[in-house]
């Protein structure tokens, strides 16, 4: 038999569950109708630090249909829960809205009324939440997020920086920022006898079926994840979170099935959050742009209960090369929630830092910013000299600024200064372990179970038209099922590896029913996932912003942003422009407008809804754009494509602080770029 010609993948198909969503059809987790079930919310503390005294939960349990209050007298034991997720297991309070409570009632409203009623007395102590570049407090961690050494050092930086013919020293910052998906956290819990069904909205049903095993100190077989529709997650949805721990928790509790949605404001403090960075950069090049040295030293926070160490310096040691280097992570511990992940953790803050100090040593030295990229493009990855299995920053650059039309220098047009800034992005392209399983039909159809999670990007449609082109059929004879962990292990969608990972089970799974008399295979790519040939494997992006800045009132609009991306192929073009623009679009938002503010004196997080914390919305977003140069990469995955959904976000942020720069000659280095950091200076 002859393998048909590849038609399905990299067509434009309409995502397979658009029209359920747009009717309100797609079922989200909350929604599923469970009979007897019983609603809790949970009660969190009004104290940033200190410990319980007293619990008097007599009025929330005389209120009508309350069923039970848990708290950490009463709760079940969890010996074997770690961190966060040790939830009403001590009368410890370690950060402000951490979870202290739960009403279980007969339904939400009176269980938000009860919680209410339920008093607790604390012995409060001091608490510190604010991160200082000199905290006493900061120490070296064993390593950041997720494994990668702490720091690095190469040459001699000091001395080159004192020799080089032009360097740039300054301090950057980027605030608590929180992911806010659109879709809420929320859990349905179910225990039949010692099996516990979750019904949760997360990035993950194999991870969290790991995790709540271990939490439950129960063997995996007996936890099932569902979570087949999913509203976003952006990294808040990748590991499992407390709320969902004490949704399980409240139904052994009560006996019944429990329902448990966190509120917007709870989102702020029990769904993790990016670090604060306070970031120090400091570049030198020669005559001719080329750098002779980069130091990138970060400073950022984590909490009492947990270590999270983003990765912000590590993208600086694959991006450039230099003779001299030195990337340096140091944490804080405030008691704060723990940081968590946060579209691409590491990379984003990081390539805010570094490509707004290339901006500067560009201007500096006198050379175009682009030009002084290409320049100091290496050949090879400076850090672990492996070759690249394909790098086209170069094409992107060259693409981008023919497309956009890159012509730096201010315009004035009545009350408006226009400049255009660039910056450079990437993310790594990774390929994880994943299972999938492939059914032949008696009707010409075949069905393909994996345990993906589509949080909106587009994973089911994708990993059916890679199915559909592997047994050379039309997409609609594929049925594909994801979004369980009895479909079998399969990785977290995080990390832009999700389609790169799954994809390459169904690939596998195809052939093998293919090749087969079988109707039904089942396969696993762990075997070959380990077996890596010593390739640095990224994907590439050139971001082009063209920043609008009202001299009165400071205002600053992007009115037009293009990225050009060098991401392997592209297996559909619909859903890959979505996700690349949307990341482009967080990447606005980062530059101009999010913010979480902390207030010192009651330890919390001032924003709690989307009133406070702006995100951008239709009238933000005017003319933003992503496209891509043809490029294949056969070593990641058999389809030849890198991962998508954080690239788009990488380089935004400095690409826009680079535009107003350019609009206004002033230099922002603290994100948000704000008016009041704006007014009076242009
Ligand atoms: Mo994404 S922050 O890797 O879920």
């Amino acid at each position: 038999m002859s393998v048909a010609p590849t038609r399905v993948v990299g067509t434009p198909a309409d995502r397979l569950e658009g029209r359920d969503k747009v009717q309100g059809e797609a079922t989200y987790a909350y929604e599923y109708e469970v009979e007897h079930v019983a609603y809790a919310t949970p009660v969190v503390s009004t104290i940033a630090k200190g410990r319980i005294r007293s619990i008097d939960s007599s009025a929330a349990l005389a209120a009508d249909g309350v069923i039970a209050v848990l708290t950490w007298e009463n709760a079940p034991k969890l010996p074997k829960a770690e961190g966060e997720l040790a939830i009403l297991q001590s009368p410890q309070v370690s950060y402000r809205g951490q979870i202290v409570g739960a009403v279980v009632a007969e339904s939400y409203e009176a269980a938000r009324h009860a919680e209410l009623l339920v008093r607790f007395e604390y012995d409060v102590e001091e608490h510190d939440v604010e991160l200082r570049a000199d905290h006493p407090t900061l120490y070296k961690p064993g390593k950041v997020n997720p494994e990668f050494p702490t720091d690095t050092e190469e040459g001699d930086v000091e001395r080159a920086l004192e020799e080089a013919a032009h360097a740039i020293d300054e301090t950057y910052t980027t605030p608590t920022e929180h992911n806010n998906a659109m879709e809420p956290h929320a859990t349905i819990a179910i225990w039949d006898g010692p099996s516990l069904t979750l019904y949760d909205s997360n990035q993950g049903a194999h991870a969290h079926r790991e995790t709540f095993a271990k939490t439950f100190d129960m063997p995996p077989e007996q936890v099932r994840v569902i979570a087949r529709h999913v509203g976003g997650g952006f990294g808040s949805k990748g590991t499992p979170r407390p709320h969902a721990v004490l949704a399980a928790l409240a139904a052994r509790h009560v006996e019944r099935p429990v329902k448990l949605a966190v509120t917007r404001q709870q989102m702020f403090t029990l769904t993790g959050y990016r670090t604060p960075t306070i970031q120090r950069l400091r570049l030198g090049c020669d005559e001719r742009g080329m750098l002779t040295a980069i130091a990138h030293d970060v400073v950022e926070q984590t909490s009492t209960v947990d270590e999270f160490a983003e990765q912000t310096a590590v993208v600086t040691r694959m991006l450039y090369a230099s003779p001299n280097r030195r990337t340096t992570h140091r944490l804080a511990r405030l008691d704060v929630p723990t940081p968590s992940w946060m579209r691409a953790p590491g990379e984003c803050p990081g390539m805010y830092a570094l490509e707004s100090a290339m901006d500067e040593l560009a201007i500096a030295a006198g050379i175009d910013p682009i030009e002084l990229r290409i320049r100091n493009d290496p050949e090879i990855d400076p850090e672990s000299g492996n070759r690249f299995s394909t790098r086209n920053l170069v094409a992107c650059l060259r693409e981008g600024a023919d497309r956009f039309g890159w012509k730096p220098g201010s315009r004035r047009n009545g009350r408006t200064l226009a400049g255009l800034g660039v910056a450079a992005s990437t993310y790594p392209a990774r390929r994880r372990p994943s299972q999938a399983h492939a059914r032949r039909n008696g009707d010409g159809t075949f069905t393909m179970r994996v345990g993906a999670v589509d949080i909106g990007t587009g994973a089911r449609t994708v990993l059916a038209q890679i199915a559909a082109d592997e047994l050379a059929v039309e997409l609609d004879r594929i049925h594909i099922e994801i979004g369980d962990s009895a479909f079998g292990s399969a990785p977290v969608a995080g990390g832009s590896a999700g389609a790169s990972s799954w994809g390459t089970a169904v690939v596998r799974a195809c052939r093998l029913l293919r090749a087969g008399d079988e109707d039904e295979v089942h396969v696993d790519t762990s075997d070959s996932a380990d077996a890596e040939e010593p390739l640095a494997k990224h994907g590439f992006g050139a971001i082009f912003v063209e920043a609008h800045v009202d001299v009165d009132t400071a205002e600053v609009r992007v009115a037009r942003a293009l990225g050009v991306f060098g991401v392997g192929r592209i297996l559909n073009p619909k859903t890959a422009r979505s996700q690349l623009i949307g990341g482009m679009t967080m990447g606005i938002g980062m530059a101009l407008m999010e913010e979480t503010r902390v207030d010192g004196r009651l330890g919390a997080f001032v924003d709690q809804d989307l009133a406070m914390y702006h995100v951008p919305v239709n009238a933000d977003v005017l003319d933003v754009d992503a496209t891509w140069i043809d490029e294949d990469d056969p070593h990641i995955n058999p389809m030849g494509a890198k991962g998508i959904g954080e690239i788009g976000i990488v380089g935004t942020a400095a690409a826009v602080a680079n535009a107003v720069h350019d609009a206004t000659g002033v230099r922002v280095r603290d994100l948000p770029i704000t008016p009041d950091k704006l007014v009076g200076r242009i």
